[in-house]
């Protein structure tokens, strides 16, 4: 049964983050081994982007890359827009909340829930990729596709209010676009048909829906709304509000 403690519509960075830290002291009450975690993660953090450098830092530590480097470059992209961050995690978690029927509260999808880790990294990679830091960022890409096999590369522009439901296997390529509000599954590709250097990744609009195992292939347009089912393979652009399957997809 859903908990949350405020309308979806009405969350701001700080009720999320007010309404974690609640969750959190809750968990670290009714269950010790927890406690630890918690304490590292979200107990301990000044804010929402505090806390999120902390998880997601401890998850891309390597022993050569200590979470200090991915918790600093993390705090640097909060310092730049705080308000823009934290509205884009805010955006994602009211998706998430609002299209898993397993994310029952805030807590269990910003600590348990791969997607939602690899959406937020691939934003930490974004933002190192345009400040000059790309070997960095394609650390990044690198830690995210072997820890949660999701493999984004650092320049596709990635909207909010986005949703990797199970996420295993999604693969996002270079001059991908995917505006806001998309909803994505398990095994999908945003890929190029051949290899060409110059923009050959699908655009994805607002609202559309990809279902798992979708293989979405070339410069084409998933419009706005629009679905593309379980297993199909997208080769031509899918019009706004249409839905699409099969091999090669047709619309049905
Ligand atoms: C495409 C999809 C959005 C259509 O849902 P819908 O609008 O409710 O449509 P329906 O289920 O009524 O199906 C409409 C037609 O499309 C066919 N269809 C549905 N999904 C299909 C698929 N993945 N591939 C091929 N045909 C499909 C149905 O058989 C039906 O055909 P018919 O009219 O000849 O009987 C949905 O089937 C889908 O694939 N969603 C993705 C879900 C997903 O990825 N889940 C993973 C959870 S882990």
């Amino acid at each position: 049964m859903k908990q949350e403690q405020a309308p979806l519509s009405n969350q701001t960075p700080q009720t999320l983050w007010v309404s974690l830290r609640s969750a959190a002291e809750k968990l670290a009450a009714e269950d010790a081994v927890f406690a630890p975690f918690l304490t590292d993660t979200i107990l301990s953090a000044a804010h929402l982007g505090d806390a999120m450098g902390r998880l997601l830092s401890q998850k891309l530590q390597t022993p050569h890359f200590p979470a200090s480097v991915f918790r600093d470059a993390y705090a640097a992209l909060w310092l730049r827009g705080a308000e823009t961050l934290g509205g884009k995690i805010v955006r994602d978690m009211q998706t998430v909340l609002a299209n898993d029927p397993a994310a029952h509260d805030a807590l269990r999808p910003f600590l348990f829930f791969k997607g939602f880790h690899a959406l937020q990294c691939h934003r930490l990679a974004h933002d190192l990729w345009h400040h000059g830091r790309q070997p960095l960022a394609l650390l990044v890409q690198n830690r995210v596709s072997d820890l949660f096999g999701v493999d984004i590369h650092p320049a596709a522009r990635i909207g909010c209010g986005i949703m990797f439901d199970h996420a295993t296997g999604i693969v996002i390529g270079e001059t991908a676009v995917v505006e806001d509000d998309v909803l994505f599954w398990h095994g999908v590709t945003l890929g190029g048909r051949a290899f060409a250097p110059e923009d050959r990744h699908p655009k994805v609009r607002q609202g559309a829906q990809i279902g798992a195992g979708a293989t979405i292939l070339g410069n084409i347009e998933i419009g706005a709304g629009a679905k593309i089912a379980a297993g199909s393979v997208v080769v031509k652009s899918v019009p706004a509000g249409a839905t699409a399957a099969g091999t090669p997809a047709r619309i049905i």
